[in-house]
């Protein structure tokens, strides 16, 4: 059986960096509500010259230099994101020619705000699995600072930029729970709840891209029992117990929805990578962030199982379970 493994992670943050008490000052909010409400101290924010491209470029370098590859190794690029520099080509085209990956090699951009990465990985490792690609440079980036509305202190609080990325290539398994690489993906949406989480423009609408709006209690809500319930569908499907997981690398909203999976899971506070302090929700780049994090700390270690999860605007939400 064909897996996928992660070979080597990568991830760029702007900059330019915002705290809390900057914000103080140009909405009507305190440094102490955000951090008590989200965990998040700071943002980077991209500057004029930086988009989702360079940002991922920049985190796709460090990426391929930590595997020890060139582009020319890569046949096919997936990049995870909701703010893309322009309306076509995709990012993935763009960072493909940035990058050198070679013509002719399967590159596209796929939507899930901020379950990106996951939705991304999912379909990347599907590639694999099927033996159409054998080596995926998988990418969550995004420039969410581009679609917030700085007088909206309910979400321009909570946004940040930057860029993950992630190589992954096949590997041989014996289809067992043991085996090296991704084990199972799981992968939801839900339609119906569109406009609880969603930017208030498009091209075939407005002809902008518009602004985030939430509504904050009802996104916490789901996220809470959307999460618990697609990592005991995990659990389920690989026949394992909670006691199993060694390392929950959850998607970066806010570090009271990651304490809520960390209950569930009975984990310590040293077995969950958190970064959210750092950068805030920066959205489909924030998996790809967080384990480059336990990568460059060598914080993971051969045969560790981590469980990866996320849930964004669509609503959307998913897991992969990873062996390392
Ligand atoms: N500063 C000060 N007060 C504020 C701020 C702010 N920045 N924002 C809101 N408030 C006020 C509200 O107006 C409200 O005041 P009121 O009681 O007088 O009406 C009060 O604070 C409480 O507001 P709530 O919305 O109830 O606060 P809550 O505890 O729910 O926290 C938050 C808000 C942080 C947004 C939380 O609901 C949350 O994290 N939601 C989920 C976000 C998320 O996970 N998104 C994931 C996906 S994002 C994506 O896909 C792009």
């Amino acid at each position: 059986m064909i897996r996928s493994r992660i070979v080597s992670c990568g991830g760029y943050l702007p900059e330019k960096v915002v705290t809390n008490e900057d914000l103080e000052k140009i909405v009507d909010t305190t440094a102490d509500w955000i951090e008590q409400r989200t965990g998040i101290k700071q943002r980077h924010i991209a500057q004029d010259d930086e988009t989702t491209v360079s940002l991922a470029v920049k985190a796709s370098k460090i990426a391929l230099e930590n595997a020890n590859l060139s582009a020319e190794d890569i046949d096919m690029v997936i990049v995870g994101t909701t703010t893309p520099d322009m309306t076509f080509p995709s990012c993935a085209a763009l960072i493909q020619r940035e990058l050198g990956v070679k013509p002719g090699k399967i590159a596209f951009d796929v939507q899930a705000v901020c379950s990106g990465f996951v939705f991304a990985l999912t379909t990347a490792n599907s590639f694999i699995a099927t033996g159409q690609a054998k080596r995926a440079l998988v990418i969550g980036a995004e420039t969410l600072s581009r679609i917030i509305d700085w007088d909206d202190r309910t979400t321009c609080v909570l946004f940040g930029d930057g860029a993950g990325a992630v190589i992954i290539e096949a590997c041989e398994g014996e289809g067992t729970i043991d085996d090296t690489g991704i084990l199972s993906t799981h992968l939801h949406t839900e339609g119906q709840l569109a406009d609880i989480l969603c930017a208030s423009g498009g091209v075939s609408t407005s002809g902008e891209a518009g602004f985030i709006t939430m509504e904050g209690k009802e996104v916490f809500k789901h996220a809470v029992t959307r999460l618990a319930d697609v990592v005991d569908e995990t659990l389920e499907h690989n026949g394992i117990t909670k006691e199993d997981i060694d390392w929950l690398v959850p998607h970066q909203a806010n570090s009271r929805i990651i304490e809520a999976t960390m209950r569930k899971l009975d984990l310590q506070s040293d077995q969950v990578i958190i970064t959210v302090q750092n950068h805030g929700n920066t959205s489909a780049a924030s998996i790809p962030l967080a384990l480059y994090e336990g990568y460059k700390n060598n914080a993971f270690k051969k045969g560790e199982l981590l469980l990866l999860e996320a849930m964004g605007g669509g609503l959307t939400w998913g897991a992969c379970l990873v062996r390392w």
